[in-house]
């Protein structure tokens, strides 16, 4: 298939380009180069600077490289950045996807592969969350990607023949296999890259945010899932929407709740160096627990993630350790 990929240039972006090649697709990214880095792109994929924004461009793209789906990943997704510029995510996201679903519905692309997020779930009393959980997203970032679900859903109804995947991820860890591209944020707020940074350059020193959750050790426990594996679900629901037609939403977890200090403690066998670490107050808004159910996409397209969390940690391990020898 030919296969459009906004954020093509980001950190899991850039992993669905090598996958969905390696998959024998066609691979067009559109990416603004607002977080992504160009570099990171795979070569033989072709590659547009581009913003969803720029709708009538984004259509021509569309009709050009005669795209049969789309997987839209290009989003701004710092949670504290959302809660200090709340107008900058309801741009970007919102506004941002809902050009290019006009692009998508004037070129006659009628698939779209969505990144949502646990966020829009917010803090949840049962676990492991379910799909059909309510939604109650507790900062702009989680609900301008609710509000895009919204859209898809009444995009869907208005055009039956337009389909999408909304997928719901926990925490994305681990890089490529080879260790050519990975997770590097600026700045980075995801705990596994910290805590490898941490252990292996020793700089920044680790923070913990908060040691007196209801847990078993206190610490916040999340549900991480290996960005390969994550693809994967994706290439999965891709077929699902393009051949079986069909629209739904899943959640992409491992079902598996790690606490903040298992993953310094697991980082540290993994790696075999200690990692020193500040403990500092609770972040606002963020849950004690969060994990998926991934019954739902185990059922209904026989997902499930392979790859452990020593994998993830030594996969991220080894694109560090390039990067730094480059
Ligand atoms: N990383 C995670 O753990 C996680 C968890 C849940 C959901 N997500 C979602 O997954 C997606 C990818 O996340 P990521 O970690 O790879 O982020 P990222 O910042 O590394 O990648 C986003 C990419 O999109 C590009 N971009 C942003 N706005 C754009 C626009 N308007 N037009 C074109 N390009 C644009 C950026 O330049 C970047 O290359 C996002 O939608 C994010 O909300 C990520």
């Amino acid at each position: 298939m030919n296969i459009l990929v906004t954020g093509g240039a980001g950190y899991i972006g850039s992993h669905a380009v090598k996958m969905l090649l390696e998959d024998d697709h066609h691979v067009v990214v559109i990416d603004d180069l607002s977080t992504g880095d160009k570099q990171a792109v795979d070569e033989r994929a072709v590659f547009y600077n581009l913003s969803t924004h720029e709708e009538q461009a984004v259509k021509q793209v569309l009709t050009d490289e005669k795209i049969d789906a789309v997987m839209h990943f290009a989003a701004f997704s710092l949670v504290n950045e959302s809660v200090a510029h709340p107008l900058k995510y309801y741009h970007n996201n919102i506004e941002g996807t809902r050009a290019l679903i006009q692009a998508m519905v004037a070129a006659n692309v009628l698939t779209m592969i969505f990144s949502s997020t646990a966020a829009v779930y917010g803090e949840q009393k049962t676990m492991p969350i379910k799909e059909t959980a309510p939604l109650s997203p507790s900062n702009p970032y989680g609900i301008t990607k609710k509000t895009i679900e919204d859209m898809l859903k009444d995009v869907h109804q208005a055009h039956p023949a337009f389909n999408y995947m909304i997928l719901r991820y926990f925490n994305v860890a681990g890089a490529y296999h080879d260790g050519s591209i990975g997770e590097n944020h600026d700045p980075e707020t995801h705990l596994i890259p910290n805590v490898i940074k941490s252990a292996l350059f020793k700089k920044p020193k680790l923070k913990v945010f908060g040691t007196d959750y209801d847990t078993t050790d206190g610490s916040a426990i999340r549900d991480y899932i290996h960005v390969e594996d994550l693809i994967d679900a994706h290439i999965k629901a891709l077929y699902e929407a393009t051949t079986n037609k069909r629209s739904d939403i899943y959640n992409l977890g491992s079902a598996k709740g790690y606490s903040v200090l298992d993953i310094i403690k697991a980082t540290e066998e993994t790696l075999k160096i200690p990692v020193d670490y500040d403990i500092k107050a609770r972040r606002a808004g963020d849950p004690a627990m969060l994990i998926a159910s991934h019954d739902k996409i185990f059922q209904d397209l026989n997902w499930q993630p392979t790859r452990s969390l020593n994998t993830m940690i030594a996969s991220a391990a080894q694109y560090f350790k390039k990067r730094d020898d480059a």
